[in-house]
């Protein structure tokens, strides 16, 4: 009967998390679905905690297991109440790492309880073992490897995002890495296959050379691709707690880790798309490497033309519809809260307000979509890239906030561009165009864009708080 109600536990916990992961497809129901899926969780937790037994014996413990639990959650709370908006990719990778790093210590535990049966004794000799079940060895080992990559990787994330780590990397690195990367797979091959029942030195050494390979792996991508790379880490750790669920017969875990491996892979694979890079050129490439530097910029054409704020606010006061690009720039800002009420304001006078959402505007999956929410935009006017592009064609004026590859049209024109095949927001299709941004300095990409140039195109300058603040008053002033 108990097992049972176990069972449905884990029924529970496991649609829970379908569900969650569904309803948070839309910025919508996005906080409901995260709650929901936590709830499942724990009834999961709770589950195990109170109802699984084996021989007759349950898990006691509890000191150790409520210890664990509460400190963990105040942690957390406490750590997600504080964090800023931009921030939050650093946290995640932390959390992330810590979700690896619990994947890994179940192998070393459980290989502890196969090795001999008994954990206090088997860590201490290195010596002979037999008897090994390979397909729970296989199993450990590959928690342990994936485990300790992505624990290892996600610490190096979160140095670099911090600003704690700096790129490091040296001539011939990526050979280094495939080379430390094949020891530990043959590591492992030879305790499964070759010696099963020898010595756990190696598996030891498996551990050692596995963090290695996450530190040297992160170490030299540079700091803006670190969001593909924490979606590419967040899939091991998904993959590396699936292992878990195989090991302990634990449905909910097993459905847990194999919906974030197939999350985390479909996110990465889909941010990878949206930035037209294949992974193997995130991970080995150097693009961004010349962001705010200007160098891989071409040269200037043209001349661009600067309007005043009182014109800009008689063009956008005056239009029928305004079209709003948010970009990095408008994150950088904090300037979500003033946009906000720009727009209120510009409804006030009849003007039509929409935002179109570049999937990869800003510095991680959804950044403008959690941005513009924080500052309680409504949701239905923010346009996916596709209606977006539809648009534009209908706008009297697009404003441009600190946004800038993802409007370059050498995306589409210069086959010699780093951005080229990416899609973009097609802003020229609307009469006027107004970018605000600070300088002449190109985006993330560090290439030049053309759109600044072009005679439809003019240039606000300054940062983008100030400047919306500055428009809102000679708006209101009309
Ligand atoms: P960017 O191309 O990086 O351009 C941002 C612009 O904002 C810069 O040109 C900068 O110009 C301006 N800016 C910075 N601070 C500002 C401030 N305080 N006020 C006003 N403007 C400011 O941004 P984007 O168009 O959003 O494109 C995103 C880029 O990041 C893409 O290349 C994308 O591939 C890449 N990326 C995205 C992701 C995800 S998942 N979203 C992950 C990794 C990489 P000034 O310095 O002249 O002000």
């Amino acid at each position: 009967m108990e097992l049972n109600l176990l069972a449905l536990c884990y029924l529970f916990g496991s649609i829970s998390f379908i569900v969650g992961l569904k309803m948070l497809s839309n910025p919508a129901s996005a906080r409901k679905g995260n709650l929901f899926a936590a709830a499942g969780m724990t009834i999961a937790i709770l589950g195990t905690i109170f109802l699984y037994e084996e021989d007759g014996v349950k898990l006691g413990n509890y000191g150790w297991i409520f210890g664990g639990l509460i400190l963990g959650s105040v942690v957390g709370t406490l750590m997600a109440k504080r964090v800023q908006m931009t921030s939050m990719p650093e946290m995640v990778s932390l959390f992330n790492g810590m979700g690896g790093a619990c994947a890994a210590l179940i192998s070393i535990i459980e290989f502890r309880h196969l090795v001999k049966g008994n954990p206090t004794e088997a860590i201490s000799e290195i010596g002979s073992f037999s008897g090994l079940d390979q397909t729970k060895l296989l199993i450990i080992l590959l928690g342990l490897i994936i485990g300790a990559v992505s624990f290892a990787g996600s610490m190096i994330a979160w140095g670099k995002l911090n600003g704690k780590i700096k790129d490091f990397s040296f001539k011939g690195q990526h050979i280094a890495n495939l080379l430390l990367f094949a020891i530990t797979i043959l590591l492992a091959a030879d305790i499964i296959i070759a010696r099963p029942g020898e010595t756990p030195l190696f598996f030891y050494l498996i551990i050692f050379f596995s963090v290695l390979y996450g530190v040297f792996f992160v170490l030299p991508i540079g700091g803006a691709d670190m969001p593909v790379v924490i979606s590419l880490l967040n899939s091991f750790t998904g993959v590396a707690a699936a292992c878990g669920g195989f090991l302990y017969s634990n449905k909910v875990m097993l459905t847990g880790g194999i919906l974030v491996g197939a999350a985390g892979t479909l996110l990465t694979i889909l941010m990878c798309k949206a930035m037209n890079r294949s992974l193997k050129n995130v991970l080995i490439g150097s693009f961004g490497s010349g962001a705010n530097t200007g160098q891989g910029s071409a040269a200037m054409v043209g001349s661009y033309k600067e309007i005043s704020l009182s014109d800009a606010a008689v063009v956008m006061g005056y239009a029928n519809k305004v079209m709003i690009v948010p970009g990095y720039g408008l994150a950088v800002a904090q300037a979500q809260h003033v946009c906000h009420e720009l727009e209120k304001t510009l409804e006030a006078r009849g003007v039509e307000v929409k935002y179109a959402i570049h999937p990869v505007a800003g510095r991680m999956p959804g950044h403008m979509n959690v941005l513009l929410a924080e500052a309680d935009v409504s949701y239905d006017k923010l346009l996916e890239m596709e209606v977006a592009n539809e648009e534009f064609k209908t706008a009297d004026v697009v404003l441009i906030l600190g946004a800038n590859d993802v409007v370059n049209p050498a995306a589409k024109s210069d086959p010699a561009s780093p951005i080229y095949g990416m899609p973009i927001l097609e802003v020229e299709e609307a009469k006027h165009v107004i970018v605000n941004k600070r300088s002449m300095k190109p985006g993330y990409a560090g290439i030049e864009n053309q759109l600044f140039f072009q005679p439809k195109t003019s240039m606000l300058f300054g940062d983008a708080k100030k400047a919306l603040q500055d428009l809102l008053t000679e708006i209101r002033n009309i």
